[in-house]
């Protein structure tokens, strides 16, 4: 494939330059009513961070919704918001019955199931379909009203596949790019989907549609060419071509990261290293492994409870001398199957603890809640291992934020090979199947007697790769790929942003 020449003038005749407008089910903001008056916070995360540049320059904007139903004044709140983060905000309103059916139904029933290989899980209500486009329609409405032709339009995520189509059918021309952070199933499993037509042609209305991992872009490429004949598909390498008609669409893997210097750098300051210290001297010495996860029964953690009780039982020496920190973010409590997890991780830590607890030590300390990012940091560093085992995932950043958050190099990163994380990781990390209990807990095993001088090396290649592929890397490949542009292109501008907030909703 030709790669298109570098552009550094303004692309438009019109004399307008070329925005970026970053479009996701969420805006990068939290909003929470205090004491009667709404607030807004800038939200934080590698992504957030990474884009901020790209998004100040040149009056770039973020659009999305802002997570609540209620009837607030956006405009002026919003307003507040834009000028602090230095890019504009602007907010798709979405009414109760549309995040119904649209974000907790189709969404998080039908599409993040279904990709994430879990078909039984998956209700196929016809409703849900039809809210889906209809809330499409009303993200492509807004970026219609907010953008020029000169603008590149970046999409994000499951929950917006169509509006790329649904702007073409309305007249909207503009470019277009797509990043699905989620797994994209292998077609045996995609053919389920009773629209499984409508999404992949609502895919190909854009022009470079990027997926995490080679194997995700294996898996659509492998769909489309099952269900769509015709379809011709031509190069190698990270970005390939795709022919349908007279349509040409570009699909590329950029495997998604994190900021690894301000990780580093926070993990290794005094007051972490004072919280580290203090964790460890608290859990009485005692090796800590540790795993965070967004609420999700993708993310394994019935499992994982499972592989520590048999790594208890058949290794009786880890009794007393490993301590299970698990946290669990709280998400999605609105769906059924969320609500069901948590009874079930929560009996099975209180089993698992009444089992085996002894005086001075608890086996699993078990926390519900967001940390904050210290404190997140802290146990990521005092942890002798990390438990990162999810059934299936995007790309997992947890994995790479325990490794930058490592300065020690003294932990094992024990890791699923079914997270896109492992494509990168695989030749350091202790893979795992995380439906194998027995092997995990042999694994665990293996982490706690490894030797330090084999952690220091294996941390420090995972290091290595993540350095080198850090969030920056991903975003300069994508907007190469998409409008020959590079990260460089856009003078970065004094930080906003005086925090990290650490990517757990993976
Ligand atoms: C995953 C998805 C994101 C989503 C996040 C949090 O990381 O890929 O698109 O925003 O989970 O889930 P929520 O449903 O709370 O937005």
């Amino acid at each position: 494939m030709q790669e298109p020449e570098r552009d550094r003038s303004p692309p438009d005749s019109g004399g307008r330059t070329t925005r970026l407008v970053a479009v996701s089910n969420r805006l990068p903001i939290t909003v929470e009513r205090k004491g009667g008056e709404w607030r807004v916070q800038p939200g934080g995360g590698g992504l957030v961070r990474a884009l901020a540049p790209v998004l100040r320059n040149r009056g770039g904007l973020w659009i999305g919704w802002s997570g609540t139903t209620e009837e607030v004044d956006w405009r002026e709140l919003i307003g507040e918001a834009s000028k602090d983060i230095g890019y504009q905000l602007h907010t798709v309103t979405l009414t109760s019955e549309e995040v119904e059916g649209f974000y907790i139904g189709f969404s998080n029933q039908v599409i993040w199931p279904l990709f994430h290989d879990l078909q039984t899980r998956c209700n196929f209500d016809p409703e849900f379909w039809h809210y889906y486009r209809l809330v499409n329609e009303k993200f492509a409405e807004v970026i219609g009203q907010n953008s020029t032709e000169a603008d590149y339009i970046w999409v994000h995520d499951y929950q917006l596949i169509h509006v790329g189509e649904i702007m073409r059918s309305l007249g909207i021309q503009r470019r277009t790019g797509f990043f699905l952070h989620i797994p994209f199933p292998a077609p045996d499993l995609f053919i389920k989907l009773p629209w499984r037509a409508e999404i992949l042609k609502a895919l190909l209305e854009y022009d470079l549609i990027g997926f995490q991992t080679m194997r995700d872009r294996r898996h659509f490429v492998n769909s489309l060419l099952y269900l769509m004949p015709g379809v011709k598909v031509s190069g190698r390498g990270a970005v390939q071509s795709v022919e349908i008609g007279d349509r040409q669409v570009r699909v590329g893997n950029f495997p998604i990261s994190i900021d690894f210097d301000s990780f580093a750098r926070q993990a290794g300051s005094p007051t972490v290293t004072t919280q580290v210290n203090w964790l460890r001297r608290s859990m009485m010495d005692s090796y800590i492994a540790f795993g965070a996860d967004r609420l999700d029964y993708t993310k394994g953690i019935p499992e994982r409870l499972l592989a520590f009780r048999n790594a208890l039982e058949r290794y009786p020496d880890l009794q007393r001398r490993l301590t299970l920190v698990q946290v669990v973010v709280p998400s999605r409590i609105e769906v059924a199957e969320y609500r069901s997890l948590k009874a079930e991780v929560e009996q099975l830590v209180g089993e698992i603890n009444g089992r085996f607890t002894h005086a001075g030590w608890v086996p699993i300390h078990y926390l519900y809640r967001n940390l904050d990012t210290e404190e997140l940091l802290a146990y990521y560093r005092a942890a002798r291992i990390a438990l990162v085992t999810p059934l299936k995932d995007g790309m997992n950043l947890v994995a790479k934020e325990y490794c930058a958050s490592n300065v020690q190099e003294d932990g094992v990163l024990i890791l699923s090979e079914f997270a896109g994380a492992a494509y990168q990781l695989q030749e350091n990390a202790l893979l795992v199947n995380p439906y194998d209990i027995e092997g995990m807990a042999d694994a665990i095993h293996q982490a706690f007697y490894m030797d330090s001088e084999e952690k220091r090396q294996r941390m420090g290649r995972m290091r290595d790769t993540i350095r080198r592929n850090n969030i920056f890397k991903w975003i300069d490949s994508y907007l190469q790929a998409a409008f020959a542009k590079q990260l460089g292109d856009f003078p970065s501008v004094e930080e906003f942003i005086p925090q990290i907030r650490l990517d757990i909703e993976g």
